[in-house]
């Protein structure tokens, strides 16, 4: 049998880099002498991601749900994840004299300078993303003036007619490229001037492309991702399409592969907030029991 294993699998740049620096923040606090060592938390789970959030809870590192929560804390180091937060979330930090520690995506950043840049210009601003997702939360969070979430088609295609309005569009990193362009079109064909950035991050479009061209080779499909992430999901539904015989798993223990002679390719992906170590354990079982 043989096994493949999408390239693409697992942890992108941002999400590793978040998850490192919760690592090395736990590595220097570590070495410090016990009564100067101070509490970790991270502002949301680092990833969607129970095993890995479990392996940090016991290590110390607690995930605050909530601006309340955060308000509460008086010392300690909190930890920002990939997603990023509004500006004011630092100044509240700022102010409680807790250390913030920056594991915000460069790429995210970058959206959120720009917002901040062309909103302090008294330019407005439209974000194509979903208004209550922590990423676009946290980049309508930097803007100095006006800024609007436009999710879909729909909220598009109502908008008022724009009567030669100059507007910036930009977009949160995962929306899709072709409902960015066909809003950029609805935005035109409203009398909008549109100068479109397109933020969107490689990193999904690529990890779905390569799940689609595996699932189409394989007898089989394996999608491993944590239970609470769309990114898997979407994954999973991808694979599905092609594939009927497609599994999504959470750890080894899921898996529910019988020995049979039709199944001679098999094809493993995972989801963004997926660690090496779960993805490696899989592909493992699977070349070594089959
Ligand atoms: Fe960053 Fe792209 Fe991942 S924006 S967090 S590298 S999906």
């Amino acid at each position: 049998m043989k096994v493949t294993l999408a390239k693409t699998a697992g942890f992108c740049f941002g999400v590793q880099r978040a998850v490192d620096t919760v690592y090395r923040v736990l590595e220097e606090e570590h070495e410090k002498p016990l009564d100067e060592q101070r509490s970790i938390y991270t502002y949301g789970p680092i990833v969607h991601n129970e095993t890995v959030i479990q392996k940090l809870a016991a290590e110390g590192v607690e995930v605050l749900e909530s601006e309340e929560e955060l308000a509460t804390l008086r010392d300690g180091i909190v930890i920002i994840r990939a997603h990023g937060v509004p500006k004011h979330i630092y100044e509240l930090l700022e102010k409680q004299k807790v250390e913030a520690v920056d594991a915000s995506c460069p790429f995210v950043q970058k959206i959120q300078r720009l917002v901040r840049q062309h909103t302090a210009a008294g330019e407005e601003v439209f974000v194509t993303g979903n208004p209550e997702h922590p990423e676009v939360i946290g980049i309508m969070g930097w803007a100095e003036g006006g800024i609007s979430a436009i999710p879909d088609i729909e909220t598009a295609e109502k908008l008022p007619n724009g009567e030669g309005r100059s507007v910036v569009v930009v977009s949160q990193t995962t929306f899709n490229i072709d409902k960015f362009k066909l809003i950029i079109d609805i935005l035109k064909k409203k009398h909008y001037y549109v100068n479109a950035i397109n933020t969107i991050c490689n990193a999904t479009f690529e990890r779905q492309s390569e799940a689609k061209e595996l699932a189409k080779q394989s007898d089989a499909m394996i999608v491993i991702g944590g239970r609470s992430s769309s990114n898997t999901k979407k994954l999973f539904e991808i694979c599905k399409d092609q594939c009927r015989n497609t599994q999504l798993i959470q750890t080894v223990g899921d898996l529910n592969f019988v020995q049979d002679e039709a199944v001679q390719n098999v094809g493993i992906t995972a989801g963004a907030s997926t660690p090496k170590e779960i993805i490696e354990e899989v592909q493992n079982y699977v070349r070594d029991e089959f």
